[in-house]
């Protein structure tokens, strides 16, 4: 059976890559982002996860306006970086774990989620610049498994509906089991968030008070941002800000009870109050 070593949650803000690719990580603007990283990169070797399962929205490059999907899941064999451009070189692309994609997506539509399933699928800076903070050298360690949400047009999905899956995403995990016997090591990465709005009038809103009580449920009562429903989720955190419903799954995913091992939050990047957690759930 495959073994949950964690969750990791973080922001991902297209600016990221432009900064890893000028190296600016000790530039004074920067420095208290990718230092946040630090120990994520210690907690990493030893958890030494073999698959990552990327919770993530796209922006409209997989997935346009026209046909949006409010659940995707990828089945491909390996995953292409298609995003804005701005010169930016393309990372590498990532290897699928197609076995654990069919098993996901068998288990989830059995329990009755209507899933779109994607046996090509491009990816965005919601998936490649998390990747990255994670490994620098983008050598990829790990095989993946894309699971998209739709946080950009709506009508969205509730913070209830994002937790079940999560929860049934963690399930099916559990009882995933390969042909070889191995037992694979899993860990479960969300991204987007946390408060920020890019649009209209209300474009740089930030809240720093809900960001961090957020953060604190996740922990100590982690349904506590299942009580909103998500217009409520966009006046507390902002139209963008609603990508905080792929941290929800990431949790829901970990089970019971888990352990905070590392969290930072900095003030801007972009405009987006970045966040970071790194959970690890705890047996019994
Ligand atoms: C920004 C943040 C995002 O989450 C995103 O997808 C695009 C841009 C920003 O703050 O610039
Ligand atoms: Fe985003």
């Amino acid at each position: 059976m495959a073994h949950i070593v964690g969750g990791i949650t973080t922001s991902h803000v297209p600016a990221i890559g432009r900064a890893i690719a000028r190296e600016l990580q000790q530039d004074p603007y920067w420095k208290p982002f990718f230092d946040g990283f630090a120990p994520v990169h210690t907690w990493l070797e030893q958890a030494r996860p073999d698959v990552v399962v990327v919770f993530y929205n796209d922006h409209g490059l997989n997935f346009f306006l026209d046909k949006m999907p409010t659940f995707a899941v990828g089945a491909a064999p390996s995953y292409v970086n298609a995003d804005e451009g701005w010169g930016i070189p393309q990372v590498p692309a990532f290897p699928g774990e197609q076995h654990l994609s069919w098993h996901l997506i068998n288990q989830l539509i059995d329990a009755e989620f209507d899933l779109t399933t994607c046996q090509e699928m491009l990816v965005d800076h919601a998936f490649t610049l998390p990747m990255a903070l994670l490994w620098p050298d983008q050598n990829w360690p790990v095989k993946v498994v894309p699971v998209c949400f739709n946080t950009v047009q709506f009508p969205l999905p509730s913070a209830k509906r994002c937790w079940a899956l999560g929860e049934a995403i963690g399930q099916a995990v559990r009882t995933w089991q390969t042909d070889d016997g191995r037992e694979p090591r899993v860990l479960f990465l969300g991204t987007g968030g946390l408060s920020h709005q890019l649009d209209g009038e209300r474009a740089g809103f930030i809240n720093k008070a809900f960001d961090l009580q957020f953060m604190n449920s996740l922990i100590e009562d982690p349904k506590w941002a299942t009580q909103f429903s998500v217009h409520q989720l966009v006046e507390k955190t902002g139209t963008q800000g609603v990508e905080l419903l792929m941290w929800l799954a990431t949790r829901a995913a970990l089970g019971e009870q888990v352990r905070r091992i590392h969290q930072n939050y900095h003030i801007p990047i972009s405009n987006t109050a970045s966040g970071l957690m790194v959970m690890e759930p705890v047996q019994g």
